[in-house]
C-alpha cells in the first residue's frame, strides 16, 4: 500500500482520471489557424504518457524547442547529426501535424567553429557564405517536401530598428539576411520561409522588419511570414501594442505567425525598483509562488491570456498559426530564465497537464461561436 499510495495520490490529482474536454483546442481552432507548441526529444518517445496524450489531441502544429539549432545539428564543420531532429519530423508526420524548422541562422546556440578558421580567425566572407550555404542547403535538403516552413532568420533586428552585431553581420553586413532566404529557396522550392523575432511589438523594431520584408520581396526573394515570438509577462505588452505589429506585418504583405507564446505569471526583473540590498527577501519577491499560484494571480493570467487568444482569433485572416513554448509549466524555459530556479506559470498546461481555465473557456467560446455560424449557413 505504501508503494501504491504516490501513485494514487497522482492519478487523482491529475487530469488523467478526468473526463477528456471534448472538442479538443486543434478541432475548435479548426477554421481559425494551427494551434502549436515545441517539443523537446524525450516528448517525441510517448514514455510520458501524460504530455503525448495533450500533444496529439490538443495541437496539430510542432516546432523543435532546440534540436535542429546549428550546435546540435553540426557540432563540427561537415558532421551533422540528425537522430533527434529525424525522429521530431517523423513524430510530426505520424500525427499528421504542420512542422515547422526552428532555426537556420541564428548568433545562438552556434557551434564555436562557424565563424573561425582553424587559427581562431575570423573567416572571410567568402567562407561564411559557404558555411552558411552548406548548413542550409544540407538541412533544408534533407526534409525537403516534409518540413512545410522554417524560421531562416531568428533574432536578427534590436529593439530600435538597428542591426544586431552578430559575427553574421559583423562579417558579411546586411546581405546575410537576404543569402539565408536564398539558399533556403534554392534547397526547397516548395517550403514556407519566415523572419523570426522578439520583442516585436517595439516600433523601431516593427518598422526595420516591415523594411526588411519589403527589401526581400522586391529584390524577388520568398518570404512567407513573420514569426512574433510573443514571450509576454502580466506587466507587457499591451494588446493595442501587440496589434498594431500585426496589423503592420499583415500590410508589408506576408502572413503572421504566433511562434514563441507563453507569458510569465512572475514578477519581472525589467519592472523591479533599484536598490535591491537584501538578496534572500529579493529572491523570495522574484520567486513568490513555489507551492502554486493564488486564485487572484491565476485568475488575472487567464483573463490575460483569454485577451491574448482572441486577439489572435480577430486576426485570424492574417496570423496562420500560434505555437506555444512548449507543453506544461513543468517544461517551460521561462522556471530558468531571466533568473534561474523559480517557478513559473507561462503555458496553457499546468504541471500535471491539466488545462488551465482559458483552454475550457476558449474551447467552449468557439465551439458556441462555430455552432451559429453553421446554423446561419443553413
Ligand atoms: O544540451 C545541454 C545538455 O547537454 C545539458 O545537460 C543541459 C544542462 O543544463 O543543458 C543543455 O542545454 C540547454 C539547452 O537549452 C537544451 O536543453 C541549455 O543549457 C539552455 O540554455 C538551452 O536553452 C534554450 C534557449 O533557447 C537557448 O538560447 C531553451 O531551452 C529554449 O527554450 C530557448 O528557445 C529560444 C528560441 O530558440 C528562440 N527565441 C527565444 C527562446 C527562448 O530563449
Amino acid at each position: 500500500m505504501k508503494r501504491i499510495l504516490p501513485i494514487l495520490i497522482l492519478l487523482l490529482s491529475s487530469c488523467a482520471s478526468q473526463k477528456h474536454y471534448e472538442p479538443t483546442l486543434k478541432s475548435a481552432l479548426a477554421d481559425k489557424f494551427y494551434i502549436g507548441t515545441a517539443l523537446s526529444p524525450w516528448q517525441l518517445t510517448g514514455r510520458d504518457s501524460l504530455a503525448h496524450d495533450v500533444i496529439t489531441r490538443h495541437f496539430n502544429a510542432i516546432v523543435p524547442e532546440n534540436c535542429m539549432k546549428s550546435m546540435y545539428l553540426q557540432p563540427r564543420e561537415g558532421e551533422f547529426r540528425f537522430r533527434d531532429a529525424d525522429a521530431f519530423v517523423r513524430f510530426g508526420e505520424e500525427h499528421d501535424m504542420f512542422v515547422t524548422g526552428h532555426c537556420l541562422i541564428w548568433h545562438s546556440q552556434l557551434p564555436d567553429w562557424f565563424f573561425v578558421d582553424e587559427a581562431g580567425r575570423d573567416v572571410s566572407p567568402e567562407v561564411l557564405r559557404q558555411r552558411m550555404r552548406s548548413h542550409i542547403t544540407t538541412v533544408v535538403g534533407r526534409y525537403k517536401g516534409r518540413i512545410k516552413g522554417w524560421d531562416v532568420v531568428n533574432e536578427a533586428i534590436m529593439e530600435d530598428g538597428s542591426y544586431r552585431k552578430s559575427k553574421f553581420y559583423e562579417i558579411l553586413g546586411e546581405e546575410f539576411i537576404p543569402l539565408a532566404f536564398q539558399y533556403a529557396h534554392e534547397a526547397d522550392p516548395e517550403v514556407e520561409l519566415y523572419y523570426n523575432d522578439y520583442n516585436m511589438y517595439f516600433p523601431g523594431k516593427r518598422e526595420a522588419v516591415c523594411r526588411l520584408v519589403r527589401e526581400l520581396k522586391a529584390r524577388g526573394l520568398r518570404i512567407d511570414a513573420v514569426g512574433m515570438q510573443g514571450h509576454i509577462d502580466m506587466f507587457g505588452p499591451s494588446i493595442e501594442e501587440f496589434e498594431a505589429s500585426i496589423n503592420a506585418y499583415a500590410e508589408a504583405g506576408v502572413k503572421v505567425m504566433i511562434t514563441e507564446f507563453d507569458m510569465s505569471a512572475l514578477p519581472s526583473p525589467w519592472h523591479r525598483s533599484a536598490n535591491i540590498s537584501d538578496t534572500i527577501s529579493y529572491e523570495q519577491r522574484m520567486n513568490p509562488y513555489t507551492q502554486g499560484l493564488p486564485e487572484a494571480v491565476s485568475a488575472q493570467w487567464n483573463e490575460r491570456m483569454m485577451q491574448y487568444m482572441q486577439l489572435f482569433i480577430a486576426h485570424a485572416d492574417d496570423i496562420t498559426r500560434v505555437t506555444l513554448w512548449g507543453v506544461c509549466d513543468g517544461n517551460s524555459w521561462r522556471n530558468g530564465f531571466p533568473i534561474r530556479g523559480r517557478t513559473d506559470y507561462p503555458l496553457l498546461f499546468d504541471r500535471q497537464y491539466c488545462p488551465k481555465p482559458v483552454v475550457n473557456q476558449l474551447i467552449e467560446e468557439l465551439t458556441a461561436s462555430n455552432k451559429r455560424a453553421r446554423s446561419k449557413r443553413k
